[in-house]
């Protein structure tokens, strides 16, 4: 069943809104799959992709930890052709740290390079890194400036509107990092101290997108959770694409939902269990396959609830999925399932946002 929304005004598509970064050409009003700490790994970056993000982006690496060889960072660092355009994600504070990380960046070929100036924790943000370069304007600039200088790869910077409620300085910022070079910016409508608390603010992140000095794409974020909340953004605020973190958290169908409904007005029915049992096995073969049976089986633990939220009576299923430790089993838990639901009609719910401020790893 599709819904036919009454207030929709279709959006006109033309070849002349594509939106460019550097050479990579993206369709217009792309969705980006925005860089999540121990979640955007290739696996989920797989079927993120096949449901419709135009740009992905990896988790964020230590720019130290590149450089000390660091297992996990270099890990970090595998992208795969089915995945292209993709961006790999550093971070630090120290010019010639993140000088020879962007270096190492540039030998695995992603098709960009993004600087976190955003994340908020402690252990990254109050060592002069992630959005504590927010405090430092001068310094923003030089690390970026030595960034672009270290890659021929296209650079872009993720960050917040700013410190606090008093210094949100994203416009001052906007404006000296496209002077160095950077070529488009991702903006969360939150300061750094808000975390994740309250709502995102796009207010700013429009004005950034207003100044006539501006020419890179602007891409927005902060919770986006529906097509129409996407739609809405788009004409209110007139980001030049939107940037798509937590709702993709068990629900990568939320691309290709927001794309068709910008296109048609059309809400797509939710996704059958089939679909979520096949997007998930994949996640799991993906996992299994890049981070070994261990670690790949453990890992995909935590996704089972989110791919079969909504139906009736699954617990016992979901305690097989989340005890059993080969994959085999699991996907024959996951075929009984199928069999189990089949036909059953899941309700539109909304996509509940978790509030990352305590627990989230960024
Ligand atoms: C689990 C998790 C991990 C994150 N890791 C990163 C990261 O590595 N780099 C980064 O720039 N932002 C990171 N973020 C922030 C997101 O990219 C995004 O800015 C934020 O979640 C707001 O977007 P949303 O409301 O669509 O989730 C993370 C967020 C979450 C929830």
């Amino acid at each position: 069943m599709k819904v036919q929304l009454f207030n929709f005004e279709p959006q006109h598509l033309t070849l002349s809104n594509l939106v460019k970064i550097g050479n990579i050409q993206l369709p217009e009003f792309p969705l980006l799959l925005a860089p999540m700490e121990d979640v955007s790994d290739p696996p989920f970056r797989a079927v993120c992709k096949d449901n419709g993000a135009h740009l992905m982006y990896t988790e964020f690496i230590s720019s130290e930890g590149l450089i000390r060889d660091a297992i996990k960072s270099k890990k970090k660092l595998d992208i795969f052709d089915y995945e292209k355009p993709v961006g790999i994600q550093i971070f630090g504070g120290d010019e010639e740290s993140l000088s020879l990380a962007a270096k190492i960046v540039d030998a695995t070929n992603p098709d960009l390079l993004d600087i976190n100036f955003g994340c908020p924790v402690k252990k990254v943000a109050c060592r002069g890194a992630g959005a504590g370069v927010l405090k430092d304007v001068p310094l923003m600039v030089r690390l970026t400036d030595a960034v672009v200088k270290s890659t021929s790869l296209p650079v872009t910077v993720k960050t917040r509107l700013g410190w606090d409620e008093n210094t949100k300085n994203i416009e001052e910022v906007a404006e000296r990092l496209q002077d160095v070079g950077i070529q488009a910016l991702a903006i969360h409508g939150r300061t750094r101290v808000q975390m994740y608390k309250g709502s995102a603010a796009w207010e700013l992140i429009a004005k950034v997108k207003e100044n006539p000095r501006i020419t890179i794409p602007i891409f927005g974020n902060g919770d986006i959770d529906s097509p129409q909340k996407a739609l809405e953004y788009k004409n209110r605020y007139g980001v030049d694409g939107i940037m798509i973190g937590r709702a993709a958290i068990g629900y990568p169908w939320i691309f290709n939902e927001i794309s068709h409904y910008v296109k048609t007005g059309e809400i797509l029915p939710a996704p059958s269990v089939e679909e979520r049992v096949a997007v998930c096995k994949k996640h799991l073969i993906k996992s299994f396959e890049w981070k070994g049976p261990i670690v790949g089986i453990n890992e995909m633990r935590r996704h089972y609830t989110n791919y079969l939220k909504g139906m009736p009576n699954i617990r016992e299923y979901r305690t097989k999925l989340v005890t059993l430790k080969g994959v085999e089993e699991i996907i024959e838990v996951l075929d009984e399932i199928v069999s189990e639901y089949s036909g059953y009609e899941f309700e539109k719910t909304p996509i509940e946002l978790i509030n990352y401020h305590e627990k989230c790893a960024v």
